[in-house]
């Protein structure tokens, strides 16, 4: 048997049997299989902005990042934890081309007023991960109204992607990385009820809605998109030992410590989508461990046609995205000083 014939078999035989292709073991199994598919150093000049840099994957993919050369916007939503996390990271890495952006990814607010300024002052973004994430163990709700993991994981991203794409413009090829779940196989888009708030609470399962609902804001995003020189692609991390799954998931990590994967682990396939060569020619994907997945294991969980686009223009009403009007001025404020 061939070497690529058998390293697939059993890539697709850990991503079924589940636990182990989420744990480390996966992890540790398929990387002696990669090929040098990521760039070694990027361009000069190349930026990505991570969201939830502060902790977990985010800081970690930060580190890649600042690794690889690049100049990382690091949005978090408080300073000063933001400021440490740059600090040990800029110690680590070597690298001074490290930002903080201060952001509240749950407010519409804070995403309007940082998006401005962002595409105001910056040129060019080559990559956005929206990776900023929370399971909240109450129905809270959002100053503005929503529920909690649907303001964080859904329309706050949504919004500051719509609103960054003058800046992914002028970066083009640019891409877009929306970190998703492995719990998202369990749900099926209840688009007339977005936030769930005719079910009762029910942490896993209402975040593991908001995983679905990023997957296929994925595959509209790459759809509407095609050809704009952005390319969109979501992915789940497997499991990891994070600041996240310490409070969210105590009894989970309790069992499962062992197998755990390190954040540095779970944030290979988002370093590896924004600047391998094979993701950008197969937009709009789920990928996991550097290979495209299924984005359904059981046939109750696709949804319609119909509904996949209810999601889109929820998500525009609610935050008040309209394409037509545009979002925000295309030329940053350096350009105009120049005409
Ligand atoms: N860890 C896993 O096993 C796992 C598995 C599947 C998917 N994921 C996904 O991977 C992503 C990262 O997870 P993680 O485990 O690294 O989580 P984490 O340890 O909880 O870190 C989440 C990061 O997001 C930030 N954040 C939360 N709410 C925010 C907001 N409203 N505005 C701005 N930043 C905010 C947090 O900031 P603070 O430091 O201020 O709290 C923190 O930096 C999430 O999308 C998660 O759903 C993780």
């Amino acid at each position: 048997m061939s070497r690529a014939l058998s390293s697939g078999l059993i890539d697709k035989t850990l991503d079924w049997t589940v636990l182990p292709g989420y744990s480390k073991l996966g992890f540790r199994v398929r990387e002696r299989f990669w090929h040098d598919g990521e760039a070694q150093a990027l361009p000069a000049g190349w930026s990505v902005l991570v969201t939830g840099a502060s902790a977990g994957i985010g800081a970690a993919a930060c580190e890649r990042f600042a690794r690889l050369g690049a100049s990382v916007h690091m949005l978090v939503r408080n300073r000063e934890k933001g400021e440490d996390a740059r600090a040990r990271i800029s110690e680590r890495s070597g690298s001074d081309r490290l930002k903080v952006e201060v952001c509240d990814v749950s407010s519409l607010a804070s995403v309007r007023d940082f998006s401005s300024r962002f595409v105001a002052e910056q040129g060019q973004l080559h990559a956005l991960v929206n990776n900023a994430g929370v399971m909240s163990s109450t129905r809270i709700h959002t100053e503005e109204g929503f529920e909690l993991s649907f303001a964080t994981n859904v329309l706050g991203p949504f919004l500051l992607t719509n609103r960054l794409l003058p800046s992914l413009r002028r970066g083009a090829p640019s891409r877009v990385i929306n970190v998703s779940s492995g719990g998202m196989y369990s749900q099926r888009l209840c688009a007339e009820d977005l936030q769930l708030e005719r079910r009762e609470y029910d942490p896993p399962a209402f975040y593991a809605h908001t995983k679905r609902c990023e997957v296929i804001l994925t595959e509209l995003w790459a759809e509407r998109l095609r050809g704009s020189g952005i390319s969109f692609h979501a992915m789940h991390p497997g499991w990891a030992d994070t600041p996240g799954v310490r409070t969210s998931l105590p009894r989970f990590r309790k069992l499962m410590r062992p197998l755990l994967r390190d954040a540095d682990q779970a944030a290979d396939t988002i370093v590896w989508l924004a600047t391998a060569v094979e993701p950008a020619e197969r937009p709009g994907l789920f990928w996991h461990d550097r290979a495209a997945r299924p984005t359904h294991r059981v046939p109750w969980t696709r949804e319609s046609g119909a509904d996949r686009e209810r999601l889109w223009d929820e998500c525009a009403r609610l935050s008040g995205w309209s394409e037509d009007a545009g979002p925000v001025p295309a030329t940053p404020s350096s350009d105009k000083e120049s005409d």
